[in-house]
């Protein structure tokens, strides 16, 4: 079952980021992770699906409305938590802090666009369609939030670009991020609606021009049939239901 994240989900969230994902932030450690969701839980324009069973995290997909300025966001809402995990990594790793910053100059976060931040499923439940039905929860989430287009970035090296093209996301360029080729995705959500698919009860160019025995009043919707041709007038009642006029 998919549904919102919980606080009570982080830690096997953080689990499955820091296993299945690689990249800078999966380095920066499981405590940095926590609290990474732990804050986005106050960032109402991001939000963190999850596939639970049994108590289990599955997977996870995050999705965010703007990237723009999203770590500065995270940050802010426990500078001295994030400023403790810093010190501490960047004290055993002072080599990564060059990277660090870099890494807060990724394109998308000068970005205003809605993008899908990450997605997984824990190895062994990959290939079941979860990752497709996560996938699918954060079209409906971008919808409810009004938003018709998202992106994705992705490493080229990652088979997920496979999974990517499967669901139905257009390549749109590749750029280099950090020494590595990162490809940028799209993906545009077509929106039924349902009431769209019923044609208009009043509108007469639904009518087939061979039944031109009969005529239609599109200003009240009503219908009169000028032949008695029983056989012309079965097909023409049943083509009118078929395309929901009450007849
Ligand atoms: C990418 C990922 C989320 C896909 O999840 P998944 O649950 O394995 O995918 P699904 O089973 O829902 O697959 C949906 C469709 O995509 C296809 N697909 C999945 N992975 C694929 C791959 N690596 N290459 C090509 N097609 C793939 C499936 O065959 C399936 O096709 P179908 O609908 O015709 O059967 C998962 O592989 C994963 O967690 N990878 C590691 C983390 C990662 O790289 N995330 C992306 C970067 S943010």
């Amino acid at each position: 079952m998919i549904r919102k994240l919980s606080i009570t989900d982080i830690p096997q969230v953080a689990r499955i980021h820091k296993q299945e994902l690689s990249g800078f932030l999966p380095e920066l450690g499981l405590q940095f992770l926590e609290n990474f969701y732990k804050a986005s839980l106050d960032i109402p324009e991001m939000f963190t699906l999850v596939e639970k069973k049994n108590e289990q995290i599955l997977g996870f997909v995050s999705g965010i409305e703007s990237a723009k300025g999203l770590y500065k966001k995270v940050i802010f809402k426990n500078p001295i938590g994030f400023a403790i995990l810093f010190l501490r990594y960047f004290v055993t790793h002072p080599e990564k802090i060059v990277k660090m910053v870099k890494i807060l100059s990724y394109p998308g976060f000068a970005d205003d666009s809605p993008e899908l931040l990450t997605i997984a499923v824990k190895k062994d439940y990959q290939k079941r369609g979860i990752g497709k039905n996560l996938f699918q929860k954060t079209v409906e989430e971008f919808t409810k939030r009004k938003i018709k287009k998202f992106k994705i970035s992705v490493y080229d090296k990652l088979p997920a670009n496979g999974f990517y093209k499967k669901i139905g996301c257009k390549f749109v360029n590749s750029f280099e991020f950090l020494g590595e080729k990162m490809n940028y995705y799209s993906y545009e959500i077509k929106i039924l609606n349902p009431k769209s698919q019923v044609p208009n009860k009043l509108t007469p160019r639904v009518i087939p021009s061979t039944f031109d025995e009969l005529s239609v009043n599109s200003v009240e919707g009503s219908l009169s049939l000028s032949k008695n041709d029983s056989r012309i007038r079965e097909r023409s009642l049943h083509a009118l239901r078929l395309v929901g006029m009450t007849v």
